[in-house]
């Protein structure tokens, strides 16, 4: 896991921003895996500033989200269709074939879970996958104890994360505690993954995935056995970090070729 500390929020999303730029220029059809949250917001933002001042070209790349809640309609203030649209799709040129999203009211939710499966599959596999953690240590929505081998399928929320995203709907309207959402199996698959957290509400999960034990109970743990996780961070979220000022080290001192990763993409 590469751990990247930087001194600000916009600092951490240039530098998230400059490594999925660095895929797409390299891998025009390029498949990219999309959170949503608080979290990527300042990323989308970036990269859609690339994409109007520098041509960052999005033309052939193909999208496939997280998570959805089960039961709200595509046009919900707080559904993720509607936030990948305002915060990202309606601003660069993603075609809208190639954009996948779980659909929360399918009639038939295993089956649609599995057909979504079958579509990360026939795309290739996806290069590239953004993550936010949640204070629990979740992904996706991956809760504590999810099954650590999981695939896309519903999930039943914990009582802290619909407090926690109670923000995103209007005040006293329930939050669903049904939501389909792809698996920590499914996520690992991956080629790469890139997370962001920030502020110190992230510390304890940041610290428990970074230098922890690999546990259920913190599902970001599992990407220890990742070949290519990536975290960029700002210092409140850094400040549990036993090994601080040794990612600092790595990162200041990284050779030429490993500037933007430590891996080929592609
Ligand atoms: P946030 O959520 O980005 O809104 O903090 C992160 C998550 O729950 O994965």
């Amino acid at each position: 896991m590469e751990v990247i500390i930087q001194p600000s929020q916009d600092a951490a999303n240039v530098v998230a921003a400059r490594i999925i730029e660095d895929l797409v220029r390299r891998k025009p059809a390029a498949v990219l895996g999309l959170a949503t949250g608080g979290t990527p917001v300042g990323l989308y933002k970036e990269l859609i500033r690339l994409h109007r001042e520098n041509g960052l070209d999005f033309s052939r790349v193909t999208t496939f989200n997280l998570d959805e809640y089960v039961g709200i309609s595509p046009e919900h203030p707080a559904s993720y269709h509607r936030f990948m649209r305002e915060n990202l799709f309606d601003h660069v040129n993603i075609p809208a074939a190639n954009i996948n999203i779980p659909d929360g009211n399918a009639p038939d939710i295993p089956r649609f879970c599995a057909y979504y499966e079958e579509q990360i599959r026939r795309a290739g596999g996806i290069d590239l996958q953004v993550l936010g953690i949640g204070h629990d240590g979740h992904i996706g929505f991956n809760e504590s104890t999810s099954s650590l081998a999981s695939r896309t399928r519903i999930k039943t929320l914990t009582t802290e994360t619909i407090e926690a995203n109670q923000r995103f709907f209007a005040p006293g309207e329930p939050v669903p505690y049904h939501v389909v959402t792809m698996g920590v199996g499914t996520i690992m698959e991956s080629h790469t993954c890139l997370m962001l957290a920030f502020g110190a509400g992230k510390a304890h999960a940041v610290e428990a995935m970074v230098e922890g034990p690999i546990m259920a109970m913190c599902p970001a743990s599992v990407l220890q056995m990742h070949r290519q996780t990536i975290v960029v961070m700002d210092e409140p979220a850094a400040s549990r970090l036993k090994k601080a000022a040794y990612y600092r080290h790595i990162y200041e001192n990284k050779p030429d070729y490993q500037k933007l990763c430590p891996f080929p993409l592609v």
